[in-house]
């Protein structure tokens, strides 16, 4: 067994000096030259900023790309974070790197110096879910139907890829609004994902003090006791992530005990019956812009991936594809009818 090499954050003879040869290395993602990057985002200049989140800064740059045209992209500054033993982290970034997806954000490539990481990735014109639902005044135009439902169906297609179709199982254990960004024509690209193997951090969005990987709100109440990120602990935050979408509102909140009023009311609409859960439709969509029975559908899906209990309630939390499905299923399909997650109800 080779002894781990030091981290790279506290070690200055980081991996861009390092002897090995890691071209070779197949599927390692494309180095970019630090200048480049600081020249492309105007010295990490405040107007380039994108945003922030618990890693560090995000800001825009121009770049060069392959063929000499020039490129926007996204560059996430980390603060704070160390990455593992350099084999190790590029072996995570490599997987990261070979994970190619219509619905997640595609990472072009990485830049290491003086302790500071840098990862590019594809820049998303029309930014992160969030904003675009949470995000404007009264007057910000309001996101389409059409548009939420495509933006779950990508989620849903992405986590069933990462879950299921590639090779090495990923698991995301990030899924919130921000982490959903959309391209030109408002598809979804989930993104961060499988980070929190490649990266040790002191400063992370994760709830740390919690000992659970995750947001508050989006973590599943399992994750509490086991610690672990599992699947279906992605598939609890995707539910939380359906019923934000389709109500317009926050799951909020500030602490673990006091969660998700969101998740209860929309359960106490459901059991109220009577076509009430169709009252938790955000009011900024009027009757007649959004399809009804759709609407149910999503509702219901987003209860069940969020069910407290997957194991016991007669609730199963699975992303892929399903056999044996039946009447009454809650799920999403993707543009061919094929089933991408559901949940079956009994
Ligand atoms: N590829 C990208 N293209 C366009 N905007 C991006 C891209 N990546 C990130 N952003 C913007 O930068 C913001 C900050 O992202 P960041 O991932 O640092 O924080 P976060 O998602 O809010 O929290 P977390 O640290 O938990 O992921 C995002 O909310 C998004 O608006
Ligand atoms: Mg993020």
């Amino acid at each position: 067994i080779k002894k781990r090499r030091g981290r790279i954050g506290d070690d200055s003879s980081s991996i861009v000096r390092s002897t090995i040869n890691f071209a070779s290395i197949p599927g390692v993602p494309k180095e970019f030259d630090y200048k480049e990057l600081r020249k492309g985002t105007g010295n990490f200049d405040e107007k380039m900023k994108l945003g922030q989140g618990g890693y560090g800064v995000v800001y825009r740059a121009t770049v060069v790309g392959e063929h000499g045209q020039s490129m926007e992209v996204a560059v996430k500054q980390f603060s704070g974070a160390n990455t593992k033993g350099q084999e190790d982290f590029l072996a995570e970034l490599s997987i990261i790197n070979l994970l190619r997806h219509r619905n997640l954000v595609k990472l072009l490539g990485w830049c290491h110096q003086d302790g500071v990481l840098l990862l590019v990735y594809d820049f998303m014109p029309n930014g992160s879910l969030d904003r675009l639902l949470f995000g404007g005044g009264p007057e910000a135009p309001v996101l389409t139907w059409g548009h939420r439902y495509n933006i779950v169906a990508g989620v849903a297609s992405a986590l069933n890829y990462l879950h299921h179709e590639y090779d090495q199982r990923v698991i995301h254990r990030d899924i919130k609004p921000s982490n959903i960004m959309l391209d030109a024509a408002f598809n979804a690209r989930l993104g961060d994902f499988g980070l929190a193997r490649a990266l040790e951090t002191d400063k992370t969005s994760y709830t740390d003090k919690l000992g659970v990987p995750g947001t508050l709100g989006y973590i599943a109440p399992e994750c509490f006791h086991t610690g672990r990120a599992t699947r279906e602990s992605d598939v609890f935050g995707f539910g939380a992530v359906i019923l934000e979408i389709v109500s317009g509102r926050r799951i909020s909140c500030s602490n673990a005990a006091g969660c998700s009023q969101l998740l209860e009311g929309v359960w106490q609409l459901h059991g109220a019956g009577g076509g009430r859960i169709l009252e938790a439709v955000d009011r900024r969509l009027a009757p007649g812009e959004f399809d009804e029975g759709d609407a149910e559908r999503l509702l219901l899906l987003g209860l069940a991936c969020s069910h407290p209990n997957p194991a016991g309630l007669h609730v199963a939390r699975a992303a892929g594809r399903a056999r044996g499905r039946r009447r009454g299923d809650a799920g999403v399909r993707d543009q061919h009818g094929a089933d991408l997650i559901v949940v079956v109800l009994r």
